[in-house]
């Protein structure tokens, strides 16, 4: 009897552990903010419920967070997620997020801004809709120093093991997504869109992260569809097609003497349709750091009536003059690019001016097909090197000038 009831008490005790055991990934809790008092007008500013939504699921302890964002158009004033959180969190946005049209109603450098947190996993269908267009005429810092700070869009910073899939971001102030101390981050299927002419509305912008991928995308903005910036490292590109815009430039670098090194950069399968520059690394004329920019890999990439398709200049002055102290020391090296063909509409398909003082070392082209397209008869192509040691390979068309 003894023996069967022990038995009975241990097998109770089990069960129990179980149960225990697997509360903490038992269910998902899910957070739809027009049940927390988002009101989906397009008017009344949802910032307080969204912070509500944000504390709880942020702080559940015994379970993961699902905050949803059904379809409708939410607007939404400047806000910012705070971590860490106590789990996982996805943000599903099926509807429109619409920040306010005047620049001075966000109060913040960044519209949507997420800090310390782990584990986001952002997706759905919806729109994060920026309405820059009246705020771009005051996009004039280089000759107003009393310009208004615009807002980015959609800001990351300190976080890791995270994502962002399938929304469009519209019509940005400034950048429309921002990455600093970010590791371990995946972008796909997103598509970004503001206008050729619209002024700083970069599409990403990435510095000081590392093992990032973005693929699957389709950035169309008025300045630089990926802008990779000081301490980027392990970053994968493919898939992406960018136009209109200035390509996807690394840099500028060089600027300021607390850079870390850019390295381990891969942009493949992508397509460059109509922008100013395809492939671009920008550096500072007279550069305050020596840091180093290397192992790259560019393959496979088709451009389309592109300005400068491959571009590396070491002599960046966007608003002449600059101040000459002397050259770049900026260090490029080990550059591979691969495949690159299709049209430009400059004379000059491949531009490759490098540092007299530091120049580029290891630059391999490699089956290079690009053709003078452009509307005044200047070509053929050519091919523009300066201070570049390295091989051309396969096909050479511009003519190659590196060996
Ligand atoms: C993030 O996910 C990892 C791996 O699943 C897990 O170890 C960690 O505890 C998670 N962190 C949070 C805040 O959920
Ligand atoms: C500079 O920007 C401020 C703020 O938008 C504006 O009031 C001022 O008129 C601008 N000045 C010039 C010269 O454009
Ligand atoms: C995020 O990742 C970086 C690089 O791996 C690491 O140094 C940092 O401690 C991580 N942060 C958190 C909160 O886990
Ligand atoms: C990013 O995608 C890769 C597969 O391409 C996957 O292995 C990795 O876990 C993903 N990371 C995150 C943070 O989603
Ligand atoms: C991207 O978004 C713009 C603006 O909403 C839209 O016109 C375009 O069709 C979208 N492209 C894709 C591939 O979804
Ligand atoms: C490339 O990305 C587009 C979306 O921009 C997608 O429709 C297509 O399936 C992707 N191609 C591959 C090979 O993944
Ligand atoms: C390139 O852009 C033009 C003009 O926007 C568009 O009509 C064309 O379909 C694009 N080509 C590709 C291959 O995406
Ligand atoms: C050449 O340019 C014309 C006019 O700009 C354009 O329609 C055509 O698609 C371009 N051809 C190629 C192969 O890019």
């Amino acid at each position: 009897m003894a023996c069967i009831v022990f038995g009975f008490k241990a097998l109770c005790f089990s069960f129990l552990f179980v149960a225990v055991a697997s509360r903490p990934t038992a269910w998902k809790k899910v957070f739809n903010v027009q049940r927390y008092g988002a009101t989906s007008d397009g008017k009344t500013d949802n910032v307080n419920a969204f912070k509500t939504v944000w504390k709880s699921a942020c702080s559940r302890i015994n379970g993961n967070s699902k905050i949803y964002v059904p379809k409708g158009t939410f607007y939404l004033g400047g806000i910012e997620f705070l971590g860490p959180c106590k789990n996982k969190i996805e943000f599903v946005i099926d509807g429109t997020l619409l920040a306010p049209a005047n620049p001075k109603d966000i109060k913040q450098d960044t519209w949507i801004n997420f800090r310390y947190i782990d584990n986001l996993s952002i997706y759905g269908k919806g729109t994060l809709d920026g309405q820059g267009k009246q705020s771009w005429p005051f996009n004039d810092c280089h000759k107003n120093t009393s310009c208004p700070q615009l807002a980015k869009t959609m800001g990351f910073a300190f976080v890791n093991d995270s994502s962002v899939k399938g929304i469009t971001s519209l019509n940005s102030k400034m950048a429309h997504f921002n990455f600093f101390q970010v590791h371990h981050f995946n972008i796909t299927e997103v598509n970004i869109t503001a206008p050729g002419d619209s002024p700083n509305t970069d599409g990403i912008k990435i510095g000081y992260s590392s093992n990032m991928q973005i693929s699957n995308t389709q950035i169309g903005t008025g300045d630089d569809c990926i802008a990779i910036l000081p301490g980027t490292t392990n970053l994968d590109i493919s898939n992406v097609t960018c136009g209109p815009g200035h390509g996807i430039s690394v840099g500028s670098l060089g600027k300021n003497k607390a850079e870390k090194d850019v390295n381990g950069l891969t942009v493949s399968d992508t397509i460059f349709n109509g922008t100013s520059n395809g492939i671009r690394i920008k550096t500072w004329e007279s550069s305050a750091s020596n840091i180093l920019v290397s192992k790259f890999v560019y393959e496979n990439i088709q451009m389309i009536n592109v300005g400068i398709p491959i571009n590396i200049d070491q002599k960046y002055c966007p608003y002449p003059p600059c101040e000459k102290k002397g050259d770049s020391h900026v260090q490029i090296q080990d550059v591979e690019l691969q495949n690159i063909y299709g049209t430009s509409t400059t004379k000059t398909a491949v531009s490759l001016q490098c540092s007299k003082s530091v120049p580029c070392k290891n630059i391999h082209l490699i089956d290079i097909d690009l053709k003078y397209n452009g509307t005044n008869e200047q070509g053929p192509a050519i091919a523009m090197c300066q201070n570049v040691d390295g091989y051309a390979r396969g096909k050479k068309f511009p003519p190659n000038c590196l060996d």
